[in-house]
Parts: structure tokens; C-alpha cells; sequence
């Protein structure tokens, strides 16, 4: 058996958050933020708005366009890192109760902004050992909950969102999801962290203060592993499949920063027309970015049945992924 990347579906949050806006609140301008990320834009969720309430809108557009019915699937894993709450219930139960899914596996995963491929790589791995058939894969992000808007260094970045994958056994190869891979390295855990609020911080820590429960970053040490992790991943998993960057149709990008996307696009001797990029308008919505963006090709008539997707991701861990997959859903 292998696993077909059926379907995608996204949902974003109508409320935008500008560059203008936030030279309002931090020291910041339009034109560092530009330059620097290539970011314009991000949505942010209304105040009643939860990731679940996001990501059960992504998965159901997902599952409407599978065409696989609610009753056959079987999983449903959600990549957060602002779950609807800490510790539990895990927002993947949430999100299976939302959409009337009945006694589903469900689970979160909390790998960052590579969120959405580790998933992907667990999906994969149950569907070919037989144990599960159609599996939900969600990435959703209310990074505004956990995110400093003091901090010039992170708040310009984050934006809210959602994206929904429904991956589904196959016996055709074609079809088939042909490779993952995935990484970490703790020595590097302190460049991006929520320092506060879990077992690492105890209670009686004098340190401990509201902020602490905010993203902090290493912006520039980040940047640098980034690109220089992403680049070799990337061109390993191609190597290793023997399949040459011109036959990649779709490179889809974790969508952290301009200048790291096209860094490895230019590594990997990518035209223009073959990178996917959403970052001017969502920001970086970590575990929801890759679906958000594959369902952007899809929503205008971009991605069509069969053609081969490369996606990346590298974010807090430090995590990183890469995966070879094609479409195997039907275009718009
Ligand atoms: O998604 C998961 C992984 N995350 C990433 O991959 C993010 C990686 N990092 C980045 O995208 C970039 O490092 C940033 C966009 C966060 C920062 O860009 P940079 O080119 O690395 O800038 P920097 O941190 O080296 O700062 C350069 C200057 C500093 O001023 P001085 O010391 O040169 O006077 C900063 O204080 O820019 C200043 N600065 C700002 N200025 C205006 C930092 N943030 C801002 C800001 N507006 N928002």
C-alpha cells in the first residue's frame, strides 16, 4: 500500500494586519519589512476564533474535495504550536469532534514550522503499514495568541491560518508520496522558544513573567542554519530519488522569509514560475504554511493531477523536513 496526496484545503482568517499597522506599534517601517522578509501582509484570527475552529474549516474543505467520505477516515493529526489548549485536550480532538468525525485517531504534533511534514511522514508511515486508510492531515496556527506585539523582532513575521491534507492509501505507485525526511537538533532548542509555561520553566521561577509565554528568536543565527540546513536537505532528497529540480513542478516552501525561500531556490537552480510563494500576503503561519500555500496553486487552477510537488520546512526545535510528493487529487 502506499499514501496519495488526495486533497487540500485552506482557510484564512479575514482580518488583515498590514505593515502600516504595525509601524504603529512597534519601531518598525514598511520598507525594513519588505526588504528584509518580503512580507506585506499577514491575517490575523478574530478574538473568538480558535486554531480548531480554523483548522476544522481547512480539513472540511479538504474532505469535500477528496471525495472520500467522513465515515472512512480513520486519523486526523494536527501540527500546531498554539494549540486551543496547553498541555490538553489536544486540538486534533477538537477538530475531529467539529467536523462529526467519529472515534478517529487523533493527535497533535508539536515539530514548529516543519509541523506539517512531520505529519505528513507519520500519515505516510501508518497508511503503508496498513493500520490506517485516510488520514487528515491539519496544519492551523493562531500565532497571535503567542506572539510579543512589543517585539519587533518577531511580530512583524507571524500571521494566523490554516491547511488540511487528505491523505488516503493507494495500491497505484504513481500516486504514490515517494519520499520524507526529517530532522531535529535540541543543541540549537534556545534560538526559538515559548520559554515559559511548561516543566522546563518550574513555578517557582523568579524569571518566569507573562512575555516568557511569547515567541522569542534568534532571528539572525536562525536565518543562517536555515538556509544552510534547508539547502542541503533539499538537494539530498532529490539526489537520493534521482529526480532532477527541473522536474519538480511545484516547490513549495515553508513560507519564513523571502530571502531563505530563494536561497534555496537559487541553490537548487529554480525558475521563478516553479516557486511557490504566499509570504507577502499570510507572513509565516509556521505549521500552517505549506498547506495554506499548496492550497493557493490549487484555489487558482495552478496544480493539476500528477505534477510534483518538493516541500521544505525548517523552524524551533530546530526542525527540518523536505518531502517529494505528487498530486495525486484532481485539479480546479
Ligand atoms: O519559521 C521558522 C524559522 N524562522 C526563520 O527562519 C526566521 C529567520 N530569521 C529571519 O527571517 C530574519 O533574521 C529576520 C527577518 C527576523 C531579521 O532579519 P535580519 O536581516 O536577520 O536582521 P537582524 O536581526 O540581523 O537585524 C538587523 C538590524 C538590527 O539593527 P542594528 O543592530 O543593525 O542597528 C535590528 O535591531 O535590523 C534591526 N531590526 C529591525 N529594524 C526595523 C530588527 N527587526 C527590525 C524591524 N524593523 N522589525
Amino acid at each position: 500500500m502506499y499514501a496519495a496526496f488526495r486533497s487540500i484545503g485552506a482557510y484564512v482568517p479575514s482580518k488583515v494586519l498590514t505593515n502600516s499597522d504595525l509601524e504603529a506599534m512597534v519601531d518598525t517601517s514598511d520598507e525594513w519589512i519588505t526588504k528584509r522578509t518580503g512580507i506585506k501582509e499577514r491575517h490575523i484570527a478574530a478574538e473568538n476564533e480558535t486554531t480548531s475552529d480554523m483548522g476544522a474549516k481547512a480539513a472540511e474543505l479538504a474532505i469535500k474535495r477528496s471525495g472520500i467520505a467522513k465515515h472512512e477516515i480513520d486519523m486526523l493529526i494536527c501540527a500546531t504550536i498554539s494549540p486551543d489548549y496547553f498541555c490538553m485536550p489536544s486540538t486534533a480532538t477538537i477538530i475531529a469532534t467539529k467536523l462529526g468525525l467519529d472515534k478517529v485517531t487523533a493527535f497533535d504534533i508539536s515539530a514548529a514550522c516543519t509541523g506539517f511534514i512531520y505529519a505528513l511522514s507519520v500519515a505516510k508511515a501508518f497508511i503503508e503499514s496498513g493500520m490506517k486508510k485516510n488520514v487528515l492531515v491539519v496544519g492551523a496556527e493562531r500565532l497571535s495568541s503567542i506572539t510579543d506585539y512589543t517585539d519587533r523582532g518577531t511580530c512583524i513575521l507571524f500571521g494566523d491560518g490554516a491547511g488540511a491534507a487528505l491523505i488516503s492509501a493507494t495500491e497505484d505507485k504513481n500516486e504514490a508520496i515517494i519520499d520524507i525526511h526529517t530532522g531535529s537538533d535540541g543543541s540549537f532548542a534556545d534560538l526559538l522558544m515559548t520559554p515559559n509555561g511548561g516543566s522546563g520553566s518550574l513555578h517557582d521561577n523568579p524569571e518566569r513573567e507573562a512575555a516568557g509565554c511569547f515567541m522569542q528568536m534568534k532571528g539572525n543565527e536562525t536565518f543562517k542554519i536555515a538556509v544552510r540546513t534547508l539547502t542541503s536537505d533539499v538537494v539530498e532528497i532529490l539526489e537520493q530519488n534521482n529526480i532532477a529540480s527541473s522536474d519538480v513542478k511545484h516547490f513549495v516552501p515553508h513560507q519564513a522569509n523571502y530571502r531563505i525561500i530563494k536561497a534555496v531556490g537559487d541553490a537548487l537552480n529554480l525558475a521563478d514560475e516553479q516557486v511557490v510563494l504566499t509570504v507577502e500576503k499570510y507572513g509565516n503561519t509556521s505549521g500552517a504554511s505549506i498547506p495554506m500555500a499548496i492550497n493557493d496553486i490549487y484555489e487558482s487552477g495552478r496544480l493539476q493531477n500528477g505534477e510534483l510537488m518538493l516541500l521544505d520546512a525548517f523552524g524551533g526545535g530546530l526542525t527540518w523536513g523536505s518531502a517529494l510528493v505528487p498530486f495525486a487529487g484532481k485539479g480546479k
